[in-house]
């Protein structure tokens, strides 16, 4: 560079010492951040999720132009190697190994580094398969559940890889009831049964249970990841009549006279079976009908039972018999108006007798020819009418 000695000035000192501090921090930070990012190795993509079957390609390449190799080593078998290019290329167009890990591309460097001069990194691979079908059945049970009991269902998901990347998932409708995953470890495809229990209520009547199994492969599997849904299961609850109360309340008043009818309304599946009692303890079944007609000689206590296969629910309805008193009180009212009316007129009459001798003179000396000229509908009364005394009227 610069021949003899060239002092360096005051301000290129501090600048040089700056760069030393600057080179040996840059270098404490290269040294902890491992050896692996040292490796001057590039892979593209970094991860590989590959359908059993499918095709995969990777690149690995290098900055190190000056190397002594570099290659690809599959299940400890090297595969590919190359002396001369930066770029190295791993493809299959068919991919059926299930146990295809550990994949390294590796390369020779010219230099020494510690006590190996070569260096690799890692390439995870996925080899995946969709399950061959996903099923939903009962276990050791058949036809319509019963309300309140339990139940097992379970989900059969056949042939499936990876199983830690599978989530089962149970819905009822559109709702999840719960989901499962897996911690197995196994590459190969396996098949996985998933069971729930469930305890269904009338409110479940035609409910659609079904499941579905999802492999989530990660941002480098497929978007969105496959899914695979059972065909949905309808069930079937059976459950015990309920009877509508307030449609039959517990005591029912009926008057004398008019007779009644109730009605027993109630809800179950299958379709109850609705009967009266007229039995004093609710035991001797007389009419088979939703309605009871009531007359003064039905009995105090009724039963109505509704049955179906599941059990039987009973309402006891108290019946009771009231007098009507309409008439009477009716009659009792026309004798009150009738006293009132008498009342009042008597005190009328006694009022009337009074002012008529009070202010006789005085009523009669209103002058009344005012009122007798008014004019209807245009003509003019010819004769002006006399207003007579209310006196007179009253007298
Ligand atoms: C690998 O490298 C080749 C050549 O540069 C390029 O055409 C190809 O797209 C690359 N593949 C991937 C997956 O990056
Ligand atoms: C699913 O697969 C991806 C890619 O193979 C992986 O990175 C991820 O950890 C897996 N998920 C689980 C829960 O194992
Ligand atoms: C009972 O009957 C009433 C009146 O018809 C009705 O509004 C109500 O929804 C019924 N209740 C049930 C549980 O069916
Ligand atoms: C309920 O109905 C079944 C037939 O469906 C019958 O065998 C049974 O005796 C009935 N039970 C009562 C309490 O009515």
């Amino acid at each position: 560079m610069q021949k003899g000695t060239f002092p360096l000035t005051t301000s290129l000192r501090v600048t040089y010492m700056r760069l030393v501090v600057l080179g040996f921090f840059f270098l404490c930070f290269s040294l902890l951040t491992g050896a692996e990012a040292e490796c001057p190795l590039q892979l593209d993509p970094q991860r590989a999720v590959v359908r059993y079957g499918g095709s995969v390609a990777v690149n690995c390449s290098t900055s190190d132009l000056l190397h002594k190799g570099m290659g690809w080593e599959i299940s400890l078998r090297e595969v590919l190697k190359n002396y001369t290019r930066s770029l190295i290329t791993w493809r299959v167009s068919e991919l059926k190994e299930w146990n295809i890990n550990p994949i390294f591309c590796y390369i020779n460097l010219n230099y020494t580094r510690g006590d190996s001069s070569q260096c690799q990194i890692e390439l995870p691979v996925t080899v995946y398969k969709t399950p061959d079908s996903v099923s939903i059945s009962t276990v050791n049970h058949r036809g319509p559940m019963i309300e309140g009991q339990q139940y097992e269902l379970q989900c059969d998901v056949h042939d499936v890889a990876p199983v830690q990347n599978l989530t089962v998932r149970w819905y009822k409708n559109q709702t999840l009831l719960h989901q499962t995953t897996f911690t197995d470890t196994i590459e190969t495809p396996v098949n996985k049964n998933v069971t729930l229990l469930i305890r269904p209520d009338r409110a479940d009547i035609g409910a659609q249970y079904w499941c579905e199994a999802e492999l989530d492969l990660g941002a480098e599997g497929p978007q969105p990841p496959p899914k695979n849904s059972s065909t949905p299961l309808s069930i079937t609850v059976h459950y015990k009549p309920i009877i509508n109360e307030t449609k039959l309340p517990s005591v029912v008043r009926v008057f004398r006279g008019y007779p009644d009818v109730l009605v027993c309304e109630a809800d179950g599946n299958p379709k109850p079976t609705i009967s009266w009692s007229l039995g004093t303890n609710g035991t001797e079944h007389n009419i088979y009908s939703e309605k009871l007609n009531i007359t003064e000689s039905t009995p105090e206590n009724v039963y109505c039972i509704a049955n179906n296969s599941v059990g039987n629910t009973t309402r006891h309805v108290k019946v009771s018999i009231q007098e009507d008193y309409l008439p009477l009180i009716a009659g009792l009212i026309a004798v009150i108006v009738v006293f009132i009316i008498f009342i009042f007129s008597f005190i009328y009459t006694v009022y009337y007798k009074k002012a008529k001798m009070g202010h006789y003179s005085l009523k009669n000396a209103k002058p009344s020819a005012q009122n007798g000229n008014i004019t209807q509908n245009g003509k003019q009364n010819p004769i002006p009418m006399k207003k007579l005394p209310q006196s007179s009227f009253l007298a």
